[in-house]
Protein backbone atom coordinates (compact mmCIF):
# COMPACT_ATOMS: atom_id res chain seq x y z
CA UNK A 1 0.00 0.00 0.00
CA UNK A 2 1.71 3.30 -0.99
CA UNK A 3 0.93 6.80 -1.17
CA UNK A 4 0.99 6.77 -5.00
CA UNK A 5 -1.89 4.34 -4.87
CA UNK A 6 -4.16 6.50 -3.12
CA UNK A 7 -2.73 9.66 -4.76
CA UNK A 8 -3.70 7.70 -8.08
CA UNK A 9 -7.37 6.95 -6.86
CA UNK A 10 -7.70 10.54 -5.97
CA UNK A 11 -6.69 11.79 -9.34
CA UNK A 12 -8.80 8.46 -10.88
CA UNK A 13 -12.08 9.86 -9.12
CA UNK A 14 -11.41 13.65 -10.05
CA UNK A 15 -11.43 12.97 -13.53
CA UNK A 16 -14.49 10.23 -13.66
CA UNK A 17 -16.43 13.01 -11.18
CA UNK A 18 -15.84 15.80 -13.88
CA UNK A 19 -17.08 13.71 -16.72
CA UNK A 20 -19.97 12.27 -14.60
CA UNK A 21 -23.52 13.63 -16.50
CA UNK A 22 -26.39 12.44 -14.26
CA UNK A 23 -27.18 11.51 -10.26
CA UNK A 24 -27.45 7.97 -11.09
CA UNK A 25 -23.76 7.86 -12.33
CA UNK A 26 -23.02 9.77 -9.50
CA UNK A 27 -24.34 7.56 -7.82
CA UNK A 28 -22.12 4.39 -9.39
CA UNK A 29 -18.45 6.47 -8.88
CA UNK A 30 -19.65 6.78 -4.66
CA UNK A 31 -20.13 2.63 -5.15
CA UNK A 32 -17.09 2.29 -7.03
CA UNK A 33 -14.94 4.40 -4.74
CA UNK A 34 -16.60 4.16 -0.95
CA UNK A 35 -18.43 1.36 -1.27
CA UNK A 36 -17.98 -1.61 0.54
CA UNK A 37 -16.19 -2.97 -2.02
CA UNK A 38 -15.14 0.07 -3.57
CA UNK A 39 -11.39 1.23 -4.46
CA UNK A 40 -10.81 2.82 -1.50
CA UNK A 41 -12.22 0.78 0.97
CA UNK A 42 -10.14 -2.11 -0.20
CA UNK A 43 -6.80 0.05 0.31
CA UNK A 44 -7.81 0.10 3.68
CA UNK A 45 -8.40 -3.50 3.94
CA UNK A 46 -4.40 -3.60 3.23
CA UNK A 47 -3.75 -1.25 6.53
CA UNK A 48 -3.26 -4.51 8.21
CA UNK A 49 0.17 -4.88 6.21
CA UNK A 50 1.89 -2.07 7.39
CA UNK A 51 4.04 -1.02 10.37
CA UNK A 52 3.05 0.63 13.85
CA UNK A 53 4.71 4.01 12.61
CA UNK A 54 3.50 3.70 8.85
CA UNK A 55 -0.70 3.28 10.19
CA UNK A 56 -1.50 6.53 11.64
CA UNK A 57 0.58 8.12 8.46
CA UNK A 58 -1.77 6.21 6.33
CA UNK A 59 -4.65 6.24 7.97
CA UNK A 60 -4.68 10.20 7.85
CA UNK A 61 -3.91 10.18 3.95
CA UNK A 62 -6.41 7.82 3.26
CA UNK A 63 -8.73 9.76 6.04
CA UNK A 64 -7.85 13.03 3.69
CA UNK A 65 -8.64 11.09 0.61
CA UNK A 66 -12.05 9.88 2.01
CA UNK A 67 -13.67 13.26 2.58
CA UNK A 68 -12.21 14.79 -0.34
CA UNK A 69 -14.06 12.43 -2.41
CA UNK A 70 -16.86 12.79 -0.72
CA UNK A 71 -16.45 16.77 -0.78
CA UNK A 72 -16.43 16.35 -4.56
CA UNK A 73 -19.41 13.56 -4.69
CA UNK A 74 -21.55 15.79 -2.48
CA UNK A 75 -20.73 18.87 -4.94
CA UNK A 76 -21.09 17.20 -8.36
CA UNK A 77 -24.39 15.76 -6.77
CA UNK A 78 -25.50 19.28 -6.25
CA UNK A 79 -24.33 20.64 -9.47
CA UNK A 80 -26.76 18.02 -11.07
CA UNK A 81 -29.70 18.12 -8.76
CA UNK A 82 -29.79 22.16 -9.50
CA UNK A 83 -29.39 21.28 -13.32
CA UNK A 84 -31.89 19.12 -13.49
CA UNK A 85 -34.09 21.80 -11.59
CA UNK A 86 -33.13 24.41 -14.57
CA UNK A 87 -34.13 21.79 -16.75
CA UNK A 88 -37.63 21.10 -15.50
CA UNK A 89 -38.12 24.76 -14.33
CA UNK A 90 -37.51 25.17 -18.04
CA UNK A 91 -39.74 22.51 -19.63
CA UNK A 92 -42.73 23.75 -17.62
CA UNK A 93 -42.25 27.53 -17.64
CA UNK A 94 -45.91 28.89 -17.41
CA UNK A 95 -46.30 32.26 -19.57
CA UNK A 96 -48.61 34.14 -17.70
CA UNK A 97 -48.84 36.87 -19.76
CA UNK A 98 -50.27 35.06 -22.85
CA UNK A 99 -54.23 35.67 -23.41
CA UNK A 100 -56.85 33.82 -21.64
CA UNK A 101 -58.86 31.19 -23.15
CA UNK A 102 -62.70 32.67 -23.44
CA UNK A 103 -65.20 29.62 -21.85
CA UNK A 104 -68.23 30.88 -24.14
CA UNK A 105 -70.99 31.96 -22.13
CA UNK A 106 -74.57 31.27 -23.02
CA UNK A 107 -77.28 33.86 -23.53
CA UNK A 108 -81.19 33.94 -23.85
CA UNK A 109 -82.78 33.91 -27.21
CA UNK A 110 -84.18 37.14 -28.73
CA UNK A 111 -87.82 35.93 -27.79
CA UNK A 112 -86.81 34.66 -24.28
CA UNK A 113 -85.58 37.86 -23.46
CA UNK A 114 -88.27 39.72 -24.78
CA UNK A 115 -90.58 37.66 -22.93
CA UNK A 116 -89.13 38.11 -19.86
CA UNK A 117 -89.23 42.10 -20.11
CA UNK A 118 -92.58 41.81 -20.84
CA UNK A 119 -93.33 39.61 -17.69
CA UNK A 120 -91.53 42.11 -15.79
CA UNK A 121 -93.57 45.07 -16.69
CA UNK A 122 -96.66 43.17 -16.25
CA UNK A 123 -95.35 41.93 -12.98
CA UNK A 124 -94.52 45.17 -12.03
CA UNK A 125 -98.09 46.69 -12.38
CA UNK A 126 -99.81 43.40 -10.32
CA UNK A 127 -100.02 41.03 -12.77
CA UNK A 128 -100.07 37.28 -12.33
CA UNK A 129 -98.62 34.90 -15.23
CA UNK A 130 -100.63 31.79 -15.78
CA UNK A 131 -100.23 28.91 -17.59
CA UNK A 132 -102.41 27.05 -19.51
CA UNK A 133 -102.85 23.74 -21.85
CA UNK A 134 -101.45 23.69 -25.69
CA UNK A 135 -103.81 20.70 -26.26
CA UNK A 136 -106.98 22.31 -26.19
CA UNK A 137 -110.90 21.42 -25.93
CA UNK A 138 -113.14 23.61 -28.98
CA UNK A 139 -115.36 25.10 -26.02
CA UNK A 140 -112.19 26.85 -24.00
CA UNK A 141 -110.54 27.67 -27.86
CA UNK A 142 -114.04 28.91 -30.10
CA UNK A 143 -116.85 28.37 -28.26
CA UNK A 144 -116.47 30.15 -24.82
CA UNK A 145 -115.39 33.09 -26.72
CA UNK A 146 -118.26 33.56 -28.37
CA UNK A 147 -117.22 31.46 -31.76
CA UNK A 148 -119.80 28.86 -32.27
CA UNK A 149 -119.27 26.15 -35.14
CA UNK A 150 -119.21 27.42 -38.55
CA UNK A 151 -118.58 30.90 -37.07
CA UNK A 152 -116.01 32.64 -39.88
CA UNK A 153 -114.28 34.12 -37.48
CA UNK A 154 -112.42 29.85 -37.39
CA UNK A 155 -111.68 30.11 -40.57
CA UNK A 156 -108.85 32.43 -40.09
CA UNK A 157 -107.38 30.02 -37.36
CA UNK A 158 -107.59 26.68 -39.04
CA UNK A 159 -105.90 24.28 -36.87
CA UNK A 160 -104.65 20.77 -36.23
CA UNK A 161 -107.46 18.55 -34.80
CA UNK A 162 -106.45 15.46 -32.78
CA UNK A 163 -110.40 14.64 -32.86
CA UNK A 164 -113.46 16.64 -33.54
CA UNK A 165 -113.71 18.08 -30.18
CA UNK A 166 -109.79 18.42 -29.46
CA UNK A 167 -107.29 20.43 -30.82
CA UNK A 168 -103.99 22.55 -30.69
CA UNK A 169 -105.37 25.49 -29.53
CA UNK A 170 -104.72 28.60 -31.68
CA UNK A 171 -104.69 31.46 -29.54
CA UNK A 172 -103.65 32.04 -25.88
CA UNK A 173 -107.42 33.80 -25.71
CA UNK A 174 -108.46 29.76 -24.04
CA UNK A 175 -106.27 30.93 -20.46
CA UNK A 176 -109.51 33.89 -20.54
CA UNK A 177 -111.90 31.58 -20.09
CA UNK A 178 -110.22 29.08 -17.89
CA UNK A 179 -109.04 32.07 -15.50
CA UNK A 180 -112.28 33.44 -15.34
CA UNK A 181 -113.63 30.31 -14.27
CA UNK A 182 -111.12 29.73 -11.72
CA UNK A 183 -111.27 32.93 -10.37
CA UNK A 184 -113.48 35.65 -8.59
CA UNK A 185 -112.77 39.45 -9.95
CA UNK A 186 -110.26 41.15 -9.67
CA UNK A 187 -108.78 39.58 -12.25
CA UNK A 188 -105.37 40.93 -13.31
CA UNK A 189 -103.05 38.11 -15.40
CA UNK A 190 -101.08 37.39 -18.19
CA UNK A 191 -100.51 34.09 -19.63
CA UNK A 192 -97.74 33.60 -22.39
CA UNK A 193 -97.51 30.52 -24.36
CA UNK A 194 -97.04 28.40 -27.85
CA UNK A 195 -100.35 28.36 -30.50
CA UNK A 196 -100.54 26.47 -33.41
CA UNK A 197 -101.88 26.58 -36.80
CA UNK A 198 -101.84 25.38 -40.34
CA UNK A 199 -100.27 27.65 -41.81
CA UNK A 200 -97.22 26.86 -44.27
CA UNK A 201 -94.11 28.51 -43.33
CA UNK A 202 -92.98 31.79 -44.84
CA UNK A 203 -90.86 35.27 -43.65
CA UNK A 204 -93.93 35.94 -41.42
CA UNK A 205 -95.51 32.78 -40.66
CA UNK A 206 -94.96 29.49 -38.90
CA UNK A 207 -97.00 26.51 -37.89
CA UNK A 208 -96.14 27.15 -34.24
CA UNK A 209 -95.51 30.45 -32.59
CA UNK A 210 -95.87 32.35 -29.65
CA UNK A 211 -98.83 34.57 -28.08
CA UNK A 212 -98.94 36.66 -24.78
CA UNK A 213 -102.54 36.69 -23.92
CA UNK A 214 -103.13 39.64 -21.19
CA UNK A 215 -106.60 39.62 -19.02
CA UNK A 216 -108.04 42.77 -16.56
CA UNK A 217 -111.28 42.40 -14.87
CA UNK A 218 -112.64 44.47 -12.16
CA UNK A 219 -115.38 47.24 -11.71
CA UNK A 220 -115.23 50.39 -13.64
CA UNK A 221 -112.41 49.21 -16.36
CA UNK A 222 -112.43 50.93 -19.68
CA UNK A 223 -111.02 50.96 -22.92
CA UNK A 224 -108.34 53.87 -21.41
CA UNK A 225 -107.24 51.67 -18.54
CA UNK A 226 -106.40 49.20 -21.93
CA UNK A 227 -105.00 51.88 -23.58
CA UNK A 228 -102.65 53.21 -20.64
CA UNK A 229 -101.34 49.49 -20.23
CA UNK A 230 -100.19 49.07 -23.93
CA UNK A 231 -99.19 52.38 -24.07
CA UNK A 232 -96.97 51.57 -20.85
CA UNK A 233 -95.74 48.17 -22.38
CA UNK A 234 -94.95 49.47 -25.45
CA UNK A 235 -93.16 52.39 -24.31
CA UNK A 236 -90.93 49.47 -22.25
CA UNK A 237 -90.09 47.55 -25.42
CA UNK A 238 -89.44 50.52 -27.59
CA UNK A 239 -88.63 53.69 -26.05
CA UNK A 240 -90.42 56.26 -24.66
CA UNK A 241 -90.93 58.31 -28.10
CA UNK A 242 -92.58 55.48 -29.66
CA UNK A 243 -96.48 56.30 -30.03
CA UNK A 244 -99.19 53.58 -30.47
CA UNK A 245 -103.00 53.87 -31.63
CA UNK A 246 -106.25 51.99 -31.44
CA UNK A 247 -107.98 51.24 -34.50
CA UNK A 248 -111.31 49.43 -34.80
CA UNK A 249 -111.51 45.91 -35.65
CA UNK A 250 -113.36 43.17 -34.86
CA UNK A 251 -112.76 40.17 -32.65
CA UNK A 252 -115.85 37.75 -31.58
CA UNK A 253 -114.99 37.77 -27.92
CA UNK A 254 -114.80 41.94 -27.31
CA UNK A 255 -116.64 44.40 -27.64
CA UNK A 256 -115.63 47.25 -28.75
CA UNK A 257 -112.61 45.56 -30.09
CA UNK A 258 -109.23 47.09 -31.47
CA UNK A 259 -106.05 46.14 -33.33
CA UNK A 260 -103.46 48.32 -31.73
CA UNK A 261 -100.79 49.70 -33.94
CA UNK A 262 -97.22 50.95 -33.63
CA UNK A 263 -95.84 54.11 -35.24
CA UNK A 264 -93.37 53.30 -37.80
CA UNK A 265 -90.02 53.33 -36.67
CA UNK A 266 -88.79 53.78 -40.64
CA UNK A 267 -90.47 57.14 -41.59
CA UNK A 268 -91.99 58.19 -37.96
CA UNK A 269 -95.66 57.95 -39.13
CA UNK A 270 -95.18 59.35 -42.71
CA UNK A 271 -95.40 56.08 -44.41
CA UNK A 272 -92.93 54.25 -46.07
CA UNK A 273 -92.20 50.51 -47.67
CA UNK A 274 -91.66 49.48 -44.41
CA UNK A 275 -94.75 49.65 -43.17
CA UNK A 276 -96.72 49.42 -46.59
CA UNK A 277 -97.56 53.40 -46.51
CA UNK A 278 -99.48 53.06 -43.29
CA UNK A 279 -97.26 54.97 -40.90
CA UNK A 280 -98.32 52.09 -38.70
CA UNK A 281 -97.84 48.58 -37.91
CA UNK A 282 -99.86 46.53 -36.63
CA UNK A 283 -98.90 45.28 -33.20
CA UNK A 284 -101.62 43.29 -31.61
CA UNK A 285 -105.46 42.16 -30.91
CA UNK A 286 -107.64 43.76 -28.09
CA UNK A 287 -110.75 44.85 -26.90
CA UNK A 288 -113.25 45.39 -23.79
CA UNK A 289 -114.17 41.81 -22.86
CA UNK A 290 -117.51 40.78 -24.39
CA UNK A 291 -120.79 40.61 -22.02
CA UNK A 292 -121.60 37.28 -23.48
CA UNK A 293 -117.97 35.63 -22.53
CA UNK A 294 -118.05 37.35 -18.80
CA UNK A 295 -121.88 35.75 -18.71
CA UNK A 296 -120.47 32.50 -19.77
CA UNK A 297 -118.22 32.60 -16.80
CA UNK A 298 -120.33 33.65 -14.15
CA UNK A 299 -119.05 36.87 -14.01
CA UNK A 300 -121.97 39.84 -14.21
CA UNK A 301 -121.56 42.38 -16.62
CA UNK A 302 -123.65 44.76 -15.35
CA UNK A 303 -121.19 44.64 -12.47
CA UNK A 304 -117.39 44.03 -13.76
CA UNK A 305 -115.85 45.17 -17.04
CA UNK A 306 -112.51 44.38 -18.21
CA UNK A 307 -110.25 43.81 -21.26
CA UNK A 308 -107.91 41.22 -23.05
CA UNK A 309 -105.66 41.25 -25.25
CA UNK A 310 -103.19 38.82 -27.36
CA UNK A 311 -100.04 39.91 -28.61
CA UNK A 312 -97.96 38.14 -31.06
CA UNK A 313 -94.28 37.49 -29.33
CA UNK A 314 -92.71 37.16 -32.70
CA UNK A 315 -93.58 40.12 -34.02
CA UNK A 316 -92.87 42.57 -31.25
CA UNK A 317 -89.61 41.00 -30.88
CA UNK A 318 -88.79 41.16 -34.80
CA UNK A 319 -89.67 44.79 -34.44
CA UNK A 320 -87.45 45.62 -31.08
CA UNK A 321 -84.73 43.99 -32.81
CA UNK A 322 -85.25 44.72 -36.72
CA UNK A 323 -85.36 41.14 -37.71
CA UNK A 324 -87.44 41.13 -40.84
CA UNK A 325 -87.69 36.90 -41.10
CA UNK A 326 -89.22 34.88 -38.72
CA UNK A 327 -87.65 31.59 -39.56
CA UNK A 328 -84.64 33.51 -38.12
CA UNK A 329 -85.70 32.74 -34.55
CA UNK A 330 -86.68 29.27 -34.95
CA UNK A 331 -83.68 27.94 -36.99
CA UNK A 332 -80.75 28.39 -33.93
CA UNK A 333 -77.52 29.43 -35.90
CA UNK A 334 -75.16 30.15 -33.73
CA UNK A 335 -74.02 33.25 -36.22
CA UNK A 336 -77.28 35.03 -35.74
CA UNK A 337 -78.39 34.07 -31.86
CA UNK A 338 -75.02 35.57 -30.82
CA UNK A 339 -75.62 39.21 -32.10
CA UNK A 340 -78.03 39.59 -29.38
N1 LIG B 1 -106.75 35.88 -30.13
C1 LIG B 1 -106.46 36.89 -31.12
C2 LIG B 1 -105.57 36.31 -32.20
O1 LIG B 1 -105.02 35.26 -32.02
C3 LIG B 1 -105.76 38.08 -30.49
C4 LIG B 1 -106.66 38.77 -29.52
C5 LIG B 1 -107.54 39.74 -29.99
C6 LIG B 1 -106.65 38.46 -28.20
C7 LIG B 1 -108.38 40.40 -29.12
C8 LIG B 1 -107.49 39.12 -27.30
C9 LIG B 1 -108.35 40.08 -27.79
O2 LIG B 1 -107.50 38.86 -26.00
O3 LIG B 1 -109.17 40.73 -26.91
O4 LIG B 1 -105.43 36.93 -33.23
Amino acid sequence: MTKEQLDKILESAKEQLSQCMDLTAAEELRVKFLGKKGELTNILKQMGGLSAEERPVFGQLANKVRTEIENGLSERTAALKAELAERTLQAESLDVTLPGKAQPVGRLHPLTATLNEVKEVFLGMGFDVVDGPEVETDHYCFEALNMPKHHPARDTQDTFYINENVLLRTQTSSVQIRTMEKRKPPIRIISPGRVYRSDAVDATHSPLFHQIEGLVIDKGITLGDLYGTLELLMKKLYGDDCKIRLRPHHFPYTEPSAEVDIMCFNCGGKGCPMCKGEGYVELLGSGMVHPKVLEGCGIDPEIYSGFAFGIGLERITMGRYNINDLRLLYENDMRFLSQF
